[in-house]
């Protein structure tokens, strides 16, 4: 594809025209470096869309005018930086072409108040009007089908994100974690301002965030007097030091599981920002939903995509039932049932297809807990009061320090209610039942006739959903996703999408 420079807006339809394929969109405002670069080559990676860059220094978005006057300009190297890192074409306006004078299709918006009133926009008056503004024009003008940005600009991209929904545009926001230089100050357009020792100051607010970040992974507490004191004591002037709630930007609670502790700080006539994450336990995805709903397939998928762990409880419910069986035990004697289960063990290890194996008491049961003969009594055995306190209790163990993703059927509701993502996935009866019927997995299931499936189905749905504890329903907070229609992949990116949206790329361990 040729590579091409655009300066007028109407040069775009023409090149949308031309490359007949969908765009990532990437804007900048200049003077480019390492972070940027990721954002482009991120794009690149990304899939085989068009990536366009655009750099155009927005005179909306600063409420200083020496600082717009100062901004750096460096459009000959931006050049050369985006199209040798992926950039298929750049797009350099002018402010008469984003901004024309006295054209009335020109929305001047304001950010939400919730948002922008907080951390920066307290100091910076319409800064995020401005940013609003001109995304918002300049996605029209491009209709990307992504657009990407950096998580080092937490705010914009959380204000970004609620613009999106707003104005219901049709573009997904993609984001890449914050990138730092060799001495741990983000990267930044405005660092080349700094002098030797300002950037030293930097370097201790950022080295202090980092800090505060790993004694939170231990004593999951945060002490900001203690983190001012420190920055004062080498004069550094602090603008905010705030510890929130990622998403909504007010006070960070106990229960919010990811935080966000954000500064910013003044060094001279250059203000600064940079935060960090703090986790008490790696997020966790619950999935639920009816038998035959597609969990198990899209769980798995997830879990490799994500890196993350896979619980399968239907799985531990599964294989009880198998040793009840075969050690006929009579799960109906309440407190010979306690007894039997405080000795079994239900781990899952990997086997040398890369895939889990269930084992109870050292026997590998993965395969024989798919029979219908099993199907037919684990809904039974799960509805026993005994036999869920132990698994919920087995479950939350593997599931204490977070990084998993779990299917089963009261994972929202009762085993993590405080799961990131919650998920209710569901389809039809007749989907579901066609579904099983096609499972190579399920030997069984080839031997019945999709009516009786269907029956079959009913009344697992009838018996789930009725039982006394722990019965199957939607959590309040939970996504529901219908899979009729859909493809497996389409499930698994629907739901890695929103996940994305909901946990910053920055506490992914790498
Ligand atoms: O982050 C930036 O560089 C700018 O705020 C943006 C998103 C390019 C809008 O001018």
């Amino acid at each position: 594809m040729k590579k091409v420079i655009i300066r007028k807006t109407q040069e775009i339809e023409n090149w949308r025209r031309n490359v007949n394929r969908d765009i990532n969109f990437i804007p900048t405002m200049g003077n480019l470096h390492n972070g940027h670069i990721k954002l482009i080559s991120t794009a690149k990676n990304d899939n085989s869309n068009a990536n366009l860059v655009s750099i155009f220094i927005n005179p909306l978005q600063f409420d200083n005018k020496l600082d717009l006057e100062n901004y750096p300009k460096t459009i000959d190297n931006d050049i050369n930086i985006s199209f040798s890192n992926g950039a298929d074409a750049i797009f350099i306006p002018s402010n008469e072409d984003i901004y024309p004078p006295n054209n009335k299709n020109i929305k001047f918006l304001k950010a939400p108040i919730e948002l922008s009133s907080a951390l920066c926009g307290l100091n910076r008056i319409g800064h995020f009007d401005g940013v609003c503004t001109v995304v918002y024009r300049l996605l029209n003008l491009i209709k990307p089908k992504n657009l990407y940005l950096g998580e080092k600009d937490w705010q914009q991209l959380l204000i970004l994100k609620n613009l999106v929904l707003r104005k219901k545009l049709n573009v997904a926001i993609k984001s890449i974690p914050t990138q730092r230089d060799f001495d741990g100050i983000p990267l930044s357009s405005r660092n080349v301002h700094l002098s030797k020792n300002e950037r030293k100051l930097i370097s201790f607010f950022s080295s202090e965030l980092l800090e505060a970040k790993k004694n939170f992974q231990q004593e999951k507490k945060i002490n900001l007097n203690e983190i001012i004191k420190k920055l004062s004591a080498k004069k550094i002037s602090i603008e905010y030091l705030e510890h929130l709630h990622p998403h909504t930007l007010q006070k960070a609670r106990p229960e919010d599981n990811i935080s966000l502790l954000a500064g910013a700080i003044k060094c001279g006539e250059t203000r600064l920002i940079d935060h960090v994450f703090l986790m008490q336990r790696r997020p966790i995805i619950a999935i639920d939903g009816p038998a035959g709903s597609g969990k198990s397939t899209v769980t798995k998928l997830i879990a490799k995509k994500l890196k993350l762990l896979y619980l399968d409880t239907g799985a531990m419910y599964r294989a009880l039932s198998w040793l009840m069986i075969k050690e006929s035990i009579d799960y109906k004697k309440e407190k010979k049932l306690q007894n039997i289960l405080k000795d079994i063990s239900i781990i899952f290890k990997s086997n040398i297809n890369s895939d889990q194996d269930v084992y109870i008491n050292n026997f590998c049961v993965t395969e024989e807990i798919r029979s219908q003969k099993i199907s037919s009594i684990v809904s039974k055995i799960s509805s026993i009061k005994e036999v869920r306190k132990f698994l919920v209790e087995e479950q939350r163990k593997i599931g204490e320090s977070g990084g998993l993703v779990a299917e089963g059927r009261d994972i929202g509701t009762t085993v993590f209610p405080h799961a990131e993502l919650k998920i209710f996935l569901t389809a039809s009866i007749d989907e579901r039942a066609k579904r099983r019927k096609s499972d190579k997995n399920s030997k069984d299931s080839k031997e019945i006739d999709l009516h009786t499936l269907k029956e079959l189905i009913k009344k697992r749905d009838f018996e789930d959903s009725n039982r006394k504890i722990s019965p199957l329903i939607k959590a309040n907070d939970a996504i529901e996703i219908i899979t009729d229609g859909f493809s497996i992949d389409e499930v698994v990116d629907k739901i890695i999408d929103l996940y994305n949206d909901k946990i910053p790329k920055e506490t992914e361990i790498k």
